[in-house]
């Protein structure tokens, strides 16, 4: 089993997930669309990222840009006057890094069923300050069941995200070392 990055210690006092939890709700126009007529991934993308850096920015109490996106995905195609809620959380806490969970959620113009859930993301954000250096955000503090559990989950992947970087950085630095030149 991979070994979990255990959580830093912070003098800042820890906030809950609630006091960030945030809700965006859009409804999607023709303007939104691919040649398909349904609506553009990257509409989802950017509203994914507006509702997570809300989140992170209010978690952190100021500015947080945006380090990666993954698991990105996609399970129902989004139509034209869909209502689409994009819900995102406080996952983890590093130091200045935080993990965002997001789900998006569309509510048919046409029908009265309740909300499907259409796609997913998780996010990483770094608190930065004036001039654009980390600093140190408070630790969140899970509070439901579920809460714990995407803690947990947030703590693996990071440690997945941390074994890849490095491994990647070797690799490159293995070939380097033995001359191989791939920039052409
Ligand atoms: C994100 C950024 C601030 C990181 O700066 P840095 O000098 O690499 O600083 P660090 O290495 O200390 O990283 C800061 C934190 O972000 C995390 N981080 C950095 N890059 C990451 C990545 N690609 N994936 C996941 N986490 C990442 C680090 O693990 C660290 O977390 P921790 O403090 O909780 O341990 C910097 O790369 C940046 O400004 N990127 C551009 C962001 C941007 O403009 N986004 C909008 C897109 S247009």
């Amino acid at each position: 089993m991979t070994d979990q990055v255990p959580p830093p210690e912070s003098d800042i006092p820890g906030k809950p997930t609630s006091a960030s939890r945030t809700t965006l709700s859009h409804i999607m126009t023709v303007s939104d669309t691919n040649l398909l007529g349904t609506v553009h991934g990257g509409v989802i993308m950017k509203l994914v990222d507006d509702a997570a850096g809300a989140v992170a920015g209010r978690h952190s109490g100021g500015p947080a840009v945006t380090a990666s996106m993954d698991e990105m995905v996609f399970l129902v195609p989004v139509r034209v006057g869909d209502l689409v809620h994009v819900r995102a959380q406080v996952n983890w806490t590093g130091r200045s890094s935080m993990e965002v969970g997001v789900r998006v959620m569309a509510e048919r113009w046409n029908e009265s069923t309740p909300a499907t859930q259409v796609g997913s993301a998780y996010l990483v954000f770094a608190a930065v300050d004036a001039e654009g250096r980390p600093r140190a955000v408070p630790p969140v503090i899970p509070e439901s069941e579920r809460d714990k559990r995407r803690y947990q989950e947030a703590q693996i992947r990071r440690t997945h995200r941390l074994a890849r970087r490095r491994a990647i950085k070797e690799l490159r630095a293995r070939r380097a070392a033995e001359g191989i030149d791939d920039h052409r």
